[in-house]
């Protein structure tokens, strides 16, 4: 009897010293990683938050930023209530002209661009996808006039979400998954 009482106080002891251990590193190392997954918030320029995930690299081809001077944050796959995943770009010293915007709505429809001055919101711009795409998306049929000729893309927008547009010249269709941005 005596025996078995000390084993299981030496079974207890050594529980609870694993567990106050345990308690001590977790909550840190947790903190820490969340901290960690947040991009800092920047002084002046422009923030484009809720890019739909697979869309946030064609938002950094739009806007050309491989070859942007000031600071360039990416993030992917971040959680959205209002979009499941979503991608956010930050780009310091950058304001968007209009055409960059409506670039951006092609392949974001529910972006928000985010115009950031001395660390405020300045401006907040919900984008808007247009009724006529000029000169933007690369038209998928090979023999259009546009992929032969000196002449400028045009499609009208047939419905913009999921969008589908429609090519001015040869008539083609095209969905969300061929449109590659001139
Ligand atoms: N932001 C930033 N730097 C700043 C100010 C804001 O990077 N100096 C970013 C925020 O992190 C956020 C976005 O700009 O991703 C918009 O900021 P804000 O309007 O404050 O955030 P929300 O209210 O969450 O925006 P929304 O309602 O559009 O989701
Ligand atoms: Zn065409």
């Amino acid at each position: 009897m005596a025996r078995r009482k000390v084993k299981k106080t030496t079974k207890k002891s050594k529980r609870r010293k694993e567990k106050v251990r345990a308690k001590k590193i977790k909550p840190v190392a947790k903190e820490e990683i969340k901290r960690e997954l947040k991009i800092s918030a920047i002084e002046e320029g422009t923030v484009i938050d809720h890019i739909p995930t697979d869309a946030t690299f064609k938002v950094v081809e739009i806007l050309d930023l491989e070859n942007h001077n000031g600071v360039v944050s990416i993030a992917t796959n971040l959680q959205s209530k209002k979009i499941g995943k979503k991608g956010i770009i930050k780009v310091g010293g950058k304001s968007l002209t209009q055409n960059e915007v409506n670039k951006i709505a092609i392949v974001a429809p529910d972006a928000t661009v985010n115009l950031i001055k001395n660390y405020n919101v300045k401006e907040k711009i919900k984008v808007k996808t247009p009724d006529v795409i000029d000169n933007v998306v690369k038209c998928s049929n090979p023999v259009c006039i546009t992929n032969n000729e000196q002449v400028l893309t045009k499609f009208y927008v047939v419905k913009k979400d999921p969008l589908k547009i429609r090519c001015h010249y040869c008539e083609r269709s095209m969905g969300k998954e061929d449109i590659e941005i001139i």
